[in-house]
């Protein structure tokens, strides 16, 4: 691996906005690593990326929504690389059929906690002692939602709102956390997207969508930490 180029790890990458970014860093130059939570999407992801942009692209096994697989993950990857630079926390979930927080399910609940606020953190957690070895600061971006906002939340998609919301609480968090380490830690609203979950009637194409993603990963100041933004600008939480 050409230690010069520096690198990326993006959970579900294999579709949608992850897909996008993954498929935008490696024509930039950037090491891609694909992580999804099956293996055999994840390596035609990576082979039809780096055949479409001629960059360095690798697979990685990886279920956010499983400790064992994550600490796996994070063991294989530090046997190959000494570093990383940016991690896109992209996976997420959406759960169908959703009415009123008023019949929300525990089971249901915990699954989509697990997922989109529990899963990003334990990534970041796992992978922080490569961050930390990052030469120009490592950089986590999570991906939320504006249906996470606190400031204008209404009652659809409660558990998925809620594990926003709590997402954005854990990058504040986390970006206090490891201000020392010089490690920045944002989250970013997409938009309202055009993939499997955004739904073919969604105003923004996929590399609308990944564009702050984009901007955090390759381009915007270190010193941009702790902040929740949309189309390269901070919105209210
Ligand atoms: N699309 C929108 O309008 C929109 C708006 C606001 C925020 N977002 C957020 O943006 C992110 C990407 O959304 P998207 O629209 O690209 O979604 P998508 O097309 O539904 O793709 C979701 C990705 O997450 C992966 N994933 C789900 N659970 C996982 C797990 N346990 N471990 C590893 N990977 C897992 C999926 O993998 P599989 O293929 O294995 O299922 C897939 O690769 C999500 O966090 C979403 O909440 C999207």
């Amino acid at each position: 691996m050409n230690s010069s180029k520096k690198t990326v790890l993006i959970t579900g990458a294999n579709r949608g906005i992850g897909r996008e970014t993954a498929r935008t860093l490696a024509a930039r130059g950037f090491c891609v690593i694909v992580a999804t939570r099956n293996a055999d999407d994840g390596k035609q992801a990576a082979q039809e990326i780096a055949e479409e942009t001629g960059g360095g692209v690798e697979s990685l096994a990886l279920d956010v929504a499983d400790d064992v697989s994550i600490q796996s993950a994070a063991k294989f990857f530090g046997e190959r690389h000494e570093s990383l630079d940016v991690l896109v926390n992209n996976a997420g979930i959406f759960p169908e059929g959703e009415s009123s927080i008023l019949e929300v399910d525990r089971q249901a609940f915990f699954r989509t906690l697990t997922t989109n606020t529990l899963g990003p953190l334990l990534v970041a957690r796992f992978f922080r002692p490569y961050l930390e070895k990052s030469t120009e600061g490592g950089r986590i971006i999570n991906l939320s939602s504006g249906l996470g906002q606190l400031s204008d939340m209404e009652a659809d998609a409660p558990t998925y709102s809620i594990s926003k919301t709590a997402l954005n609480a854990v990058t504040r968090q986390l970006a206090a956390s490891l201000k020392s380490k010089g490690i920045s830690v944002n989250s970013v609203c997409p938009g309202w997207v055009r993939t499997d979950m955004g739904g073919e009637s969604a105003p923004r194409s996929v590399d609308e969508g990944a564009d702050t993603v984009v901007w955090l990963a390759a381009e915007a100041p270190q010193s941009v930490t702790g902040q929740f933004l949309r189309d390269r600008k901070p919105i209210p939480w």
